[in-house]
């Protein structure tokens, strides 16, 4: 295994190729309406950008790592950077922030990535966030699953009040990647409280996983 493969946060790029978009991706794509601009922040190789394309959508994904950028399709316009210091100087209709980045559990971090979101976002647009449910909390437990042809390990190593510490090992084909992370599981009141501070406020729920949020 080389370094490149594996993104600052510890994303496997192999992995991201390998699991399918749709199961993810599904309620987002079926709440665009046609037509609208989209940013994709963490957008990794594309499996949203690259659909959003597909369908005729303006979309830019940002992601730091350039091992991801690099599959995204020629119809989207990649920008390497840190979504918190992003400044595109224009706005979006939609602007997605995937992998439960609501949930990192730096509070500066987290009002920085929100930001973000806001300084892209169109008045009226719509911002779709992906998070752990509040309810999932209770839950969190190992256990195994599979995307695709990837099998996931999802292992809880140290819970913390609504904190924990995970791990999640990545198995394709012969080889295996494990992936460390913290999160904070936010309540509906840590919620709307994270994203006022970033002058957003929600107004939806897609699924379990995705809230809608504007200005
Ligand atoms: C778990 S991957 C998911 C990628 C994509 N959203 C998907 O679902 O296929 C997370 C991606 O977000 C990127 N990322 C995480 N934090 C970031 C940050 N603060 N700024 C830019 N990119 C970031 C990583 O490099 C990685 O490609």
């Amino acid at each position: 295994m080389t370094d490149v493969e594996v993104t600052p946060d510890g994303s496997p790029v192999p992995i991201y190729l390998a699991i399918p978009a749709e199961r993810d991706f599904a309620p987002v794509l079926d709440d665009l309406y046609p037509g609208a601009s989209v940013l994709d922040l963490g957008c990794g190789v594309g499996r949203l950008a690259n659909e959003l394309a597909r369908r005729g959508h303006e979309v830019v994904g940002v992601d730091e790592s350039a091992e991801m950028l690099a599959h995204l399709a020629p119809g989207v316009e990649g920008v390497q950077a840190r979504i918190e210091q992003l400044d595109l100087g224009r706005r979006f209709s939609a602007v997605v922030l995937a992998s439960h980045l609501v949930n990192t559990a730096d509070r500066d971090e987290r009002r920085a990535l929100l930001l973000a979101v806001a300084r892209h976002l169109a008045p009226g647009g719509s911002a779709y966030l992906e998070h752990w449910n509040p309810a999932a909390i209770d839950d969190l437990r190992d256990g195994e699953g599979t995307a695709g042809e990837v099998t996931l390990r999802f292992r809880l190593l140290e819970q913390r009040g609504a904190s924990f510490d995970a791990a999640i090992t990545y198995v394709l084909g012969e080889r295996e990647w494990t992936q460390h992370f913290t999160a904070e599981v936010l309540d509906e009141d840590g919620l709307d409280a994270s994203l006022a501070q970033a002058g957003l406020e929600r107004f939806g729920r897609l699924d379990e996983k995705w809230l809608l949020a504007t200005h």
